[in-house]
Formats: structure tokens, sequence, C-alpha cells
């Protein structure tokens, strides 16, 4: 079966929530990126997906939601902090991790006593949801819709790239408005922890919270997105600082290595005949640029990826988070 890439009609929508209700992957838009979906209450749906990504059985998945009163199905608790996050974001890229209802099985979750939660601000996610939920399902449960460890999927034809025959159908919403994955705030602890940052940015969580969010400790819920290498291209990548970058590039370049660039301030030298991509300057189109050029050097024959690093402030805090792995 060849996974194809659908228009979102309404009649097509209809036919994915079908597909999902009867067990098979949907892969979906999101503000963020594209989602592998399955019915979250439904566990062989749900190992569907780990066994598409390659993905290990034990990593917890984030359980979408069409509204609110859905996420009394989900959670035992919705602590007041997570509920003014969601009130506050939702529907938007934050995710929080509540405590986990009765109900909630072990397929979904990893096995841990939590559950992931978001609803998602696209409108064909949320005409998903909405199409799912007249047929009786809840939510959808969908890591991003890439094979284990690679860069995250932000247009259909990446997600078809990473996952060529093991999809019912890829809805096609264009490219994704925020390019890196949620926020993720976990509430399983008397005091918010940030496992993941992501495109609602620590300021604004801050400001809703009346604090910070605290750094992850040893205690914290595991998260796959947390691991050292994640959301890597298969040329090894290196984070080069800018004053370092064309000197760099001309000494790989001698010594024969075929190296493509991923530029933000400094210019292409005109001597330079390999890939060089000169990304937005300013964080929000950063990222929502990032993966795509990522699997636009990513090509064969590439010995090596250079990245020239971003400004060290919070508002790059999540870009640099998925830098960071990337050239681990
Ligand atoms: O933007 C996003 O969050 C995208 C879109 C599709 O919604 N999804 C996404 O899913 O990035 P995934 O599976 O690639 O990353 C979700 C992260 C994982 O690191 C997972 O371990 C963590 O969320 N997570 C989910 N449920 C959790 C739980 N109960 N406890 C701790 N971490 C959890
Ligand atoms: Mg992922």
């Amino acid at each position: 079966m060849s996974s194809p890439i659908v228009a979102p009609t309404a009649a097509a929508l209809a036919l994915a929530a079908r597909h999902l209700r009867a067990g098979e992957l949907v892969a979906f838009p999101t503000e963020t990126v594209y989602g592998l979906g399955a019915d979250a209450g439904n566990p062989e749906a749900v190992h569907r997906i780990f066994t598409a990504k390659g993905r290990p059985s034990d990593h917890p998945l984030i359980v979408h939601l069409g509204d609110m009163a859905q996420v009394k199905r989900w959670a035992r608790e919705f602590p007041e902090g997570a509920r003014r996050l969601a009130d506050a974001f939702w529907p938007g890229p934050l995710t929080l991790i509540l405590p986990r209802a009765a109900q909630v099985g072990d397929a979904v979750t990893g096995g841990q006593d939590s559950v992931g939660l978001r609803m998602p601000a696209h409108p064909v996610a949320q005409q998903l949801l909405a199409a799912f939920a007249a047929l009786g399902g809840s939510g959808i449960a969908a890591p991003s819709a890439n094979r284990f460890g690679h860069v995250s999927p932000t247009t259909a034809q990446h997600v078809r790239d990473d996952l060529p025959d093991t999809v019912a159908m890829i809805l096609d919403g264009g490219s994704c408005a925020v390019g890196i994955e949620s926020t993720i705030v976990a509430f399983t602890s008397r005091e918010p922890v940030l496992l993941r940052p992501g495109g609602i940015g620590i300021d604004a969580l801050t400001s809703v919270l009346g604090r910070a969010p605290n750094a992850p400790g040893a205690d914290s819920p595991r998260a796959s997105g947390t691991l050292d290498s994640h959301y890597a291209p298969h040329a090894p990548a290196l984070l080069i600082d800018p004053a370092d970058l064309l000197q760099e590039v001309a000494r790989r370049t001698a010594s024969g290595e075929r190296v493509a660039v991923l530029a933000r301030n400094i210019a292409r030298p005109s001597a330079f005949a390999g890939a060089w991509i000169t990304s937005p300057p300013d964080a929000p189109r950063y990222a929502h640029d990032l993966y795509a050029n990522l699997r636009g050097l990513d090509a064969p024959g590439v010995t090596t990826i250079l990245i020239e690093a971003v400004p060290d402030n919070p508002d790059w805090l999540a870009v640099r988070d998925r830098l960071t792995r990337a050239t681990h």
C-alpha cells in the first residue's frame, strides 16, 4: 500500500475519520509538524504507529483532542496551572502532561501514569478531530510523522518520504506554520516542569503561570524528544560559531569533503559550489523553515552539514534545543 497524499475535502476528512475508527493510520497537518495519527482508544491501532515509525513501544504518545470536554476522558486531574495554560494556549502548540485517567491504556502512555494532551490549532487537524468525534472517537494519538530519530515532517511530501507505504492517507494541509514541535509542560509533580521547549515560549508560559516552569529533574517523566540525539538528518551535522564558519567551510572543502551549509548571517562565498541555504534571521521564521532546510541539505553524497550557530537568548531556546539534538 502506498501512502496517498490527499487534499482535505469534506469527503476526504470523513474517509480519514473512518480509516482511524477502523484502526488505520492517517497522517495529518498540525500547526507544529505533521502527526501520524491513530485512534488513541484502540491499542492495536496505537501499536501500528510504533511499527510504522520504528519507535520503541515504551515511548508515550500525545493524544490530540478537539475540545476541552474531552480532557476528562484522558486525565484524572486537571491542575489549576495546567487549566490556565490550556485556556491561554489551546488550541495551539502546547502539550500538557497530566495524571492519566483510569481507563487510559498503557499503549498510548508507554506504561507511565501520565498522559500527554494537546489541542491543535490547524484547521485540518480540528476538522479531522470533529469528524472522528462524530464517529464516536475521542482522542487521536499522534507522534510526529517521521521515522524514529529523524527530522520531523513539515509538509505532506516529507511524510511520504519517511513513511512511503504504511499510512492509509496523508492529509495535505500545506507547510506547518510553526515548524517545530509543541512546548511540553508536565503537571505530574507539585510544580510545573518544562519537558521540551517549543512553539510557546518560556516568557508566555511564565506570564500565565505567574512563575517560570522548572527544568526537568531526574524524577521527571521521560520524553523521546528529549533524547540527546533526535531530530537528526542522515549526514552528520555540526554547529559552528559564525566567526568560524567560512574558515571551516574552506578547510573541509579543501580536504575533499562535500559540505552543505545552513547559514543565517554569513553570506555564501562566491567560490563555494555546494548547497548553501541562508535561513531567515528571526527565530519564528527560522523555526518555520528549519526541518525543510535540514531535509533539503541532507542530500546523498553530502559528508557534513555545517550549521551557523544561532543567538544564545530565550527567543531562540526551542530552535537551539532542536539544533543541539540534530548535531549530537
Ligand atoms: O507538536 C507536537 O507535539 C507534534 C504534533 C504532531 O502534535 N507531536 C510530537 O510528538 O512531537 P512526538 O511523539 O514526536 O513527541 C512527543 C513527546 C515525546 O517526547 C514523548 O515522549 C512526550 O511527548 N510525551 C508524550 N506523552 C508523555 C507522557 N505521558 N510523559 C512524558 N512525556 C510524554
Ligand atoms: Mg517526534
